[in-house]
This record gives C-alpha cells, structure tokens and sequence, in this order.
C-alpha cells in the first residue's frame, strides 16, 4: 500500500454510505440514464461497494442478471443485505482479474472506482475481455482535479492549512488523471469505439454542520481515514476550522455540490 493510499479503509459498509454512498446513488442513476442500456441483458459492475450503482441498475435498467464484484467483503456483505435480488451475484474480485468469462457481458461498468485501482489500463483491459461485440462499457470517477467535489474539498482545504504534509494525501493530488481528456483517451487506448464523456453534478446538501462532520468521523474513504488518523487534539482543531469556513446558510444548512466526469464506450465488433 502506497503512503497516500493508507487512509483509504474501505471496509465498514454503514461509514461508506453515510460519507459517500448518500450520494453516489444519485450520480449512479443519471449515469445509467446516460448510457441508455437496453433490458434484459447480463451487467458485470466492477468495484460495487455497498451497492449503490447496482441497486440503480436493478430499479432502472431491468438486467437479466448483475455479477457485482469488489475486494471488500465488509461491502459485499452490506451490498447483498441491501439488495436480496436474485438477478444480482455480489462476488469478491478485483479489477485487475474479473471473475467472468471472455465475452459474457452485454454492459460492464464501474462508479467511483477507477482512480482506486493501481492499474487502470489492465482494469480497462478485462473490462473489454469480459464484454461481448458491441457491448456497452461505462465508467465515472469524481472530478477530483477540477476540485468539483465541494466537501472533500472544504475539508482538504482546512486540514491542509492546518498540516501542509497532508496536501499529498488529497485527492487532486492523488488522481490527477481524472479529467475529461485523460479518461476518454483511458477509453481510446483500450480499443473501444464511440468514446463519450459528460460531467455529471449533484447537489450535496448538509443539514447541520453535524451532518457534514460526522462521516469524516467515521473512517471510510481517504478524507475519513486520514481524520481518524490524527490526535483528538488535532482532530478538534481541524473541526473547529471547519465550523468557521464552511458557507452556512442562515438556518445552518450546508449547500455544496459535487461533479463528476462520466465516460461510455462501445466494444468493436469481433474482427475477422
Ligand atoms: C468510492 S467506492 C465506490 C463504491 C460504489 N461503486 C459506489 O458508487 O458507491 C470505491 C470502491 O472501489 C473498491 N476498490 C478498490 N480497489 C479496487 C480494485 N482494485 N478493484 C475493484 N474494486 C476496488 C473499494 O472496495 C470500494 O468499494
């Protein structure tokens, strides 16, 4: 495990879901939307977390199947307590070797997950291997070098200021590849053909300052681990910034918003 990648904790599904799973569920669906895959075929999504992009592929896409698989087993067994649907197999497995056949898979995609995993081309690779001709393969990551992600930004900002050595652990830093340009060459390099890519954005609304600090208390994701690394003395300082940097509206409410950048992509038909 790299240094920056320390904080990364990906186990305690309910943590996931209070920091991230509120809203990538949101995302998740507007992104389906976007790709438009028709019913009735067989998905494979890589990296599924505690399921929030396959609980939309279920209510929105009506598959005939969902293999949803990731190295979490913490997540898989929150994912499979969620969505007890016989359509969808949650599975442990990397990106770097899926667990499924060549050409088995009508759709592959994949929310949030890409920028997580140390070999993209080789996850892009078995993302292609495991779809058949003329498959559609998805994908989105948070525009992290863009700063579009408000609340993790809010929050990097004021602990950076407070500790300049955890500016390397940001994730602007961390993934700077997560731009438009870099994620459809991603795709091109790949082979896949009519390469698209659209920003996705979504409201991010706080209803207290409790609401926004709890989940970087509770451990899961970059932001969370490295908050519950540092001394309580430390920790308190970080949120008392926090309480005095964050834009309030006058009822206490926290409005932020996050964007991120959403790619889809079509298998070649086989040669020859
Ligand atoms: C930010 S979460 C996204 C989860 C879910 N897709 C969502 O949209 O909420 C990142 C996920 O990537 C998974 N992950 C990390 N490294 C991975 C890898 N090499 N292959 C597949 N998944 C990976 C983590 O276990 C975690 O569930």
């Amino acid at each position: 495990m790299s240094i920056s990648s320390r904080h990364d904790a990906w186990s305690a599904g309910t943590s996931y879901d209070a920091y991230m799973g509120r809203w990538s569920g949101e995302v998740a669906t507007r992104f389906l939307a976007w790709i438009d895959v028709p019913a009735s075929v067989d998905w494979l999504e890589v990296g599924c977390g505690t399921g929030a992009l396959s609980a939309a592929i279920l209510a929105t896409c009506a598959p005939r199947s969902l293999l949803a698989i990731d190295p979490s087993d913490g997540f898989l067994a929150t994912a499979r307590h969620k969505l007890p649907d016989p359509r969808a197999t949650f599975a442990p497995g990397g990106a770097d070797a899926l667990p499924a056949a060549d050409a088995s898979r009508d759709a592959v995609v994949s929310g949030l997950v890409l920028n997580f995993v140390p070999d993209r081309e080789k996850a892009l690779a078995e993302m292609r291997r495991v779809a058949r001709p003329g498959a559609r393969i998805g994908f989105y990551v948070w525009d992290y070098p863009g700063r579009g992600v408000a609340f993790m930004r809010e929050f990097w900002d004021a602990a950076t200021a407070l500790d300049p050595a955890a500016r390397d652990l940001t994730e602007d830093r961390r993934f700077p590849f997560c731009t438009q340009p870099d994620l459809v060459a991603l795709a091109h390099r790949a082979g896949l053909v009519s390469v698209a890519a659209i920003p996705i954005e979504v409201a991010t609304g706080f209803a207290d300052f409790d609401d926004f600090w709890t989940p970087f208390t509770l451990g899961a994701g970059p932001a969370p681990g490295y908050c519950m690394s540092l001394e309580a003395d430390a920790r308190a300082r970080l949120r008392e910034r926090l309480r005095h940097t964050l834009p309030r509206s006058a009822d206490g409410a926290i409005a932020l918003t996050a964007r991120a950048w959403a790619v889809k992509a079509v298998v070649p038909p086989a040669s020859g």
